[in-house]
């Protein structure tokens, strides 16, 4: 009993891989930069090479794999696994965390562009990517998914998130039933008001500062994926102790 408690569980996460989408900046980046401290092989994804590139360089670490994809095109996502496929024979870890904001406007002002963004890339997004990482999770792996408090509550003049994320997360919990029996385990995340460039477009004038850092999110997701396989957090909501959001 005495020697399973002194157990270190964090090892658990050496040598395994993971893929973060939407890893250039963010929660993202910090959850990417806490897999890497525990050993894993972590490839990022962004849209752009000049963000994936300033993200490599600040992780500055052989582990950290840098490769381009929008979440929203299916070629793209094909692209980015037949990549994944030629590296490595099979992805521990994957982190559904890419996603948008939305300006500001109620429903009756809302254009039609805004909203098709938002659900593409939050909602259609997170189903391309996890098609397509299936074949490579094994029992054992993990799948956490980036959602938000949005996914359960809403916000006057956030239709569009707070839809995209409400129906991330019925994706979610389906998700989470038909990968049982394969013993893979699907994390619902929702974190509250964290301080990240997504408020640029949403709320400029965002209280940042009540808001929480993305590492206390990416600390939480880690020792969420480290407890043993045997037990899964269905639901992790994490947010600023002094509840800005
Ligand atoms: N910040 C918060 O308060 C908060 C709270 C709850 C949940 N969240 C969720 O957390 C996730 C990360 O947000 P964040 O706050 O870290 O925002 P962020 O700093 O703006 O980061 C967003 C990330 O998503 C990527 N991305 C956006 N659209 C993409 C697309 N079509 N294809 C691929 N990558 C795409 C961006 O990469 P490129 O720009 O390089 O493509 C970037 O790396 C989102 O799902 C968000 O909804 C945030």
């Amino acid at each position: 009993m005495a020697s399973r408690r002194s157990a270190p569980i964090l090892r658990r996460l050496s040598k395994q891989t993971a893929l973060v989408t939407g890893g250039t900046q963010g929660i993202g980046l910090a959850i990417a930069r806490a897999l890497l401290a525990e050993g894993c092989e972590v490839v990022i994804t962004g849209r752009t090479q000049e963000k994936l590139d300033r993200a490599a360089k600040e992780l500055a670490n052989k582990r950290a794999v840098p490769m381009i994809c929008d979440i929203r095109d299916l070629r793209s996502v094909r692209a980015l696994f037949a990549g994944l496929k030629q590296r490595f024979d099979r992805l521990d870890i994957l982190i559904n965390n890419a996603g948008i904001g939305q300006v500001s406007k109620n429903i009756a002002e809302l254009p039609l562009d805004s909203w098709s963004e938002v659900i593409e890339t939050n909602l259609t997004g997170t189903f391309l990517v996890t098609q397509a990482a299936l074949p490579l999770m094994r029992s054992g792996s993990a799948i956490v998914n980036n959602l938000s408090i949005a996914a359960k509550e809403v916000f006057p003049g956030s239709a569009a998130y707070c839809a995209s994320k409400h129906g991330a997360l019925g994706f979610t919990n389906t998700l989470r039933e038909e990968l049982r029996p394969k013993k893979i385990r699907v994390i619902a995340l929702l974190p509250g008001a964290t301080d990240t460039a997504i408020w640029k477009a949403v709320w400029p004038d965002a209280p940042r500062k009540k808001m929480m850092p993305p590492e206390a999110v990416a600390t939480a997701v880690v020792n969420a994926l480290a407890i043993p396989e045997s037990a899964t957090i269905e639901e992790l909501v994490i947010r600023p102790s002094i509840g800005v959001l």
